[in-house]
Order: structure tokens, then C-alpha cells, then sequence
């Protein structure tokens, strides 16, 4: 099956690549009707939001995330999608005009006004000016190093200019398809226990927060001013325990400390009585190509496996 919408943006950590992997391990009840309403507090680039979206029937979604540009973006989607796209067309016609030197200036011009602007637009109160930072963050994504989206202590977009030869700034038809769906989907900017009021027992929660660091170099934690550090996964914990009482599903993704230290049994310890699962991952958010490969990754729930995994699976390809 061809999908319908895909993530608008590259996002460290996104999940595109282990898609059929999480998709083995849903609930069975995301089948049956039984399940309503999805929700994903993490949602960086929603590789799993969208998933879930088109291939499993869901009343309504609640997505979040502490990043306010990140949210703005999916609430201008959601109100502003026209006026959006005739943005980024214009924007996409200038680059695409200009030589590679050109090109590196304009980047490295849009970059700075991004982060001038961040002092003058109140991020949490979505205006018509919103639609010309989502053009730019939108815009910088797309060109930037990697795609990645990473701040300073300063809260500034620090990632430096991607040498892509042909890059799409401007997909129409996805970004239209993405606005339908937000249609039906509740946008929180802010910490991840904010969704608690939403959820019941005919809820899915999927949580994708920022991992674990495996070593102490290994600390891609940087997608907004505020770090997740172990303290942060701790909480985390105890907010899973909360929503396991009121009876929802959920589905938690972490980096698999065995890894690097067989004997670091962090996951084991904080969430006993849960289920623990081993999958493969490939890992690139590494800028350096020798660190980048094939590593386990960790999937937690609270519920027992689906029995149709072949048949979902299927869909999926
Ligand atoms: C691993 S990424 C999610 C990737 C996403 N699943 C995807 O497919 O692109 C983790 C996200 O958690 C967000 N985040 C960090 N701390 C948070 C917090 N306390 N509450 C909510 N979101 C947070 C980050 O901004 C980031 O977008």
C-alpha cells in the first residue's frame, strides 16, 4: 500500500526506519475498534503518528512536544497549509536559482533572521506571522547539514549549511495531506505529561523520548534548550506508571544500554513487570560515517504481542 503522508520533516531519532518493527509489536486491540484515540507526546517528526494514521482506524490523535517550533509548524500545517505552500514555493524558486556560493549565503541569511526572530514572535500564540517561521524552519530543515534540527544554550539554531544539489522544499501534496490529518489531531506545545487528561483506557500512548544517552559522548540531547537527562527518564517512568493505571495502552522506545555494558540493567530495574523488546536499528545520527551501523534498540510496553503481526505487516510494504 502506497502511504498516503509522510514526516515534513528529517528529525533526530525519527523512526521512519523501524516503522515495521514498532508496527509488529502495536496492540491488537488498534484493530478492533477498541482503541479511539492515539497519542504521542514526543512527536518530533511523527514517522509513527503518521503510520498509525493511515493504516489503523483512529477516532482522533493529541500530539506534542517541548520543541515551540517544531509545534508551531504542525499548527500552521493544520490552520494555514495554503498560504504555507505559496511560501515555500517562492522560497524553493529563489534557491533552486541560485549558485552553490549563493545558495550557502542565503542559507546562512534565512538562519539568522530565524534566530533574530525568535525574540519577537510570542511562539505560543499562533498568529499569521507563524506562517512565515514554519516557511523558514521548513526551509532550513530541508538545506541544513543532515537535517537536523539542534540549538545552542541560546536557544539558536546552530546547524550549519547541507551541500543537496536538488532539494524539495516545497511537497504539495504531502504537506496538504498531512493538513487533513490534522484536522482530526490535538497540537500541544509543552512537556509530556500534559497529555494526561486525554488519555483512558481506550487510548494509545507511543513515547519517543530523547534516548538515553549509550555513552557519555553519545549525547544527542540538544533538540530544544531543556536536556533529558536521567532524571528526566526517571520521571518518564513514573508518568508511564500513571497512565498504565488508567488502563491505556503504551508502547515506549529507548536505546538498549547492552549495547555498550551487558551488565547495565537500567531498563530492567525501572520498568519490571513490563514487557522488554529487543530490535534492530540503524543508528545515523552519528556525523561520523565509522559510528554509524546496526544497534539494538529497545521497545517497552504494557500489553501482551498482537497475534496478526504478518498481516499488518504486510500493509506496511
Ligand atoms: C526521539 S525525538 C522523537 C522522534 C519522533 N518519534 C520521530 O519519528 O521523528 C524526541 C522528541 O522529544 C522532544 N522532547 C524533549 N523533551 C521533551 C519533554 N520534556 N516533553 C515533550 N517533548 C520533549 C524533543 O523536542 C524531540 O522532538
Amino acid at each position: 500500500m502506497v502511504a498516503l503522508f509522510k514526516p515534513f520533516l528529517k528529525w533526530a531519532g525519527g523512526k521512519n526506519q523501524l516503522i515495521e518493527q514498532i508496527n509488529n509489536y502495536l496492540p491488537a486491540e488498534l484493530s478492533g475498534g477498541y482503541i479511539k484515540r492515539y497519542i504521542e507526546p514526543f512527536i518530533g517528526g511523527g514517522a509513527v503518528f503518521m503510520h498509525i494514521a493511515q493504516f489503523y482506524q483512529i477516532e482522533d490523535f493529541f500530539i506534542s512536544d517541548i520543541n515551540p517550533d517544531l509545534i508551531l509548524a504542525y499548527k500552521t500545517i493544520q490552520k494555514n497549509v495554503e498560504e504555507l505552500v505559496t511560501l515555500l514555493f517562492d522560497i524553493q524558486n529563489k534557491y533552486l536559482s541560485l549558485e552553490r556560493e549563493e545558495r550557502r549565503k542565503y542559507f546562512y541569511q534565512v538562519r539568522t533572521l530565524f534566530n533574530l526572530q525568535r525574540q519577537e514572535i510570542n511562539l505560543n500564540n499562533y498568529t499569521i506571522q507563524c506562517i512565515e517561521r514554519t516557511a523558514q524552519f521548513i526551509f532550513l530543515n530541508r538545506t541544513c547539514f543532515n537535517g537536523l534540527f539542534r540549538v545552542n544554550s541560546k536557544g539558536n539554531f546552530n546547524v550549519p549549511f547541507g551541500k543537496y544539489n536538488n532539494p524539495t522544499i516545497c511537497d504539495q501534496e504531502n504537506l496538504k495531506a498531512v493538513s487533513q490529518l490534522l484536522q482530526r489531531t490535538q497540537i500541544i506545545h509543552g512537556d509530556f505529561t500534559e497529555c494526561e487528561k486525554f488519555v483512558d483506557r481506550h487510548a494509545f500512548v507511543y513515547f519517543d523520548p530523547p534516548y538515553r544517552p549509550l555513552s557519555k559522548t553519545a549525547n544527542f540531547t540538544s533538540y530544544s534548550q531543556d536536556s533529558f537527562d536521567e532524571k528526566e527518564q526517571l520521571r518518564l517512568r513514573d508518568f508511564f506508571i500513571i497512565l498504565d493505571k488508567k488502563g491505556a495502552k503504551l508502547l515506549l522506545s529507548n536505546s538498549d544500554p547492552k549495547n555498550k555494558d551487558a551488565k547495565d540493567d537500567f531498563f530492567e530495574i525501572n520498568y519490571k513487570g513490563y514487557q522488554i523488546k529487543r530490535v534492530k536499528a540503524s543508528r545515523n545520527i552519528n556525523s561520523n560515517p565509522f559510528k554509524r551501523g546496526q544497534i539494538n534498540e529497545l521497545l517497552i510496553k504494557n500489553y501482551q504481542e498482537a497475534t496478526y503481526q504478518g498481516e499488518q505487516s504486510e500493509k506496511v510494504r
